[in-house]
């Protein structure tokens, strides 16, 4: 299955690992890239420049495969510069960035042998990413888990918008957990799909508790909330007693004071790390009812491509 992502990447099938918040560490972007899609750890998880540096070397020692890092510059306190040159100095050999303006980033790597990733929720966004030299686009829509566009758009809908956009080559993301879902994706006019929650339940994702893994297997299609909307960074997590706290206090109208602790990312990892549902929230997108199970990642890369072909037989395509 070869398209402009398979190339420009240098990776074997279209899959990307999207960036995941305290859970993309060195071992699930190594198992990722080493069974042939595109693993990435997530710089903003990372304390500083030297812990991402120390990171990277860590990927390096499990695969001798291209992985990416990921640059959440919006929503994180952290020295995103320095962290960029960390990668731009570990000659790093893709990136991907998301929530906010991506210039600054796409301007430091532009020089360097970087292929670079711009996630997008909007027609215009991946216009302007595409201007300002991105290599491809990561659209995301509203099914996703995680941090979304504000428009509510849903990836069946806003993926053959944005492939008409533009002429870079566009990756589907949101709600994709599976083969049918990649090749739904290709039909769309995507060259690749990002998945972020399929690939917590995996047995390598290893800083995910079993009590969020677990949460992740019973989900079912109504178990996820948008919380944080009314501070104009909708995110999608599982619903539980925190996140209906967290919905009661925003139709009060409490602001980012009256929510910062609830959505803190102290509170995120009192669940995703520690399994303290009760005590926090855990991000995953609408796609977690089609998740049974807890492959090694190789097991689902390969069970994704013998699903598409399934796909591709049962239409003659
Ligand atoms: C737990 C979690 C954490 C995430 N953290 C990040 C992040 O740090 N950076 C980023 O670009 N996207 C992040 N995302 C979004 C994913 O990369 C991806 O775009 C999204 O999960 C796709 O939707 P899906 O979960 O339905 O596959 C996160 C998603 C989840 C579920």
């Amino acid at each position: 299955m070869n398209t402009r992502v398979t190339e420009i990447f240098n990776i074997k099938y279209p899959i990307i690992q999207g960036g995941l918040a305290y859970l993309a560490y060195a071992e699930l972007a190594g198992a990722v890239s080493n069974a042939g899609a595109l693993g990435q750890i997530t710089a903003m998880s990372l304390e500083s420049p030297e812990a991402l540096r120390n990171e990277i070397v860590k990927v390096r020692k499990l695969t001798n495969k291209p992985f990416g890092v990921n640059f959440a510059i919006g929503q994180h306190n952290r020295p995103f510069e320095q962290m960029v040159q960390v990668a731009i100095e570990e000659k790093v050999e893709i990136i991907s960035v998301t929530g906010g303006n991506p210039k600054g980033v796409l301007d430091m790597v532009k020089d360097h042998p970087i292929k670079s990733l711009v996630l997008v929720a909007a027609k215009r966004q991946a216009q302007k990413a595409e201007e300002l030299g991105a290599d491809a686009v990561i659209v995301v829509g509203h099914e996703g888990g995680g941090h979304l566009g504000r428009a509510d758009t849903g990836t069946m809908a806003l993926t053959p918008q944005v492939v008409d956009s533009v002429s870079i080559p566009v990756i589907a993301s949101g709600g994709i957990v599976d083969g049918r879902g990649l090749m739904a994706g290709l039909a769309l006019g995507a060259e690749g799909i990002e998945m972020g929650t399929r690939f917590i339940a995996t047995k390598e994702c290893v800083h995910a508790h079993p009590v969020y893994k677990q949460a992740l297997l019973d989900a079912d299609e109504n178990a996820t909330v948008v919380i944080k909307r009314s501070l104009g960074a909708p995110a999608r997590a599982i619903k539980n007693s925190w996140t209906d706290k967290i919905i009661e206090l925003e139709e009060k109208e409490v602001g980012y004071d009256g929510l910062k602790d609830y959505i803190s990312g102290r509170a995120n990892r009192n669940y995703i790390h520690e399994g303290k549902t009760d005590l926090g929230f855990g991000w995953a997108g609408q796609g977690v009812a089609g998740i049974h199970d807890l492959p090694t990642v190789q097991e689902l890369i390969d069970r994704i491509m013998v699903e598409a072909e399934e796909v591709k037989n049962k239409w003659k395509l």
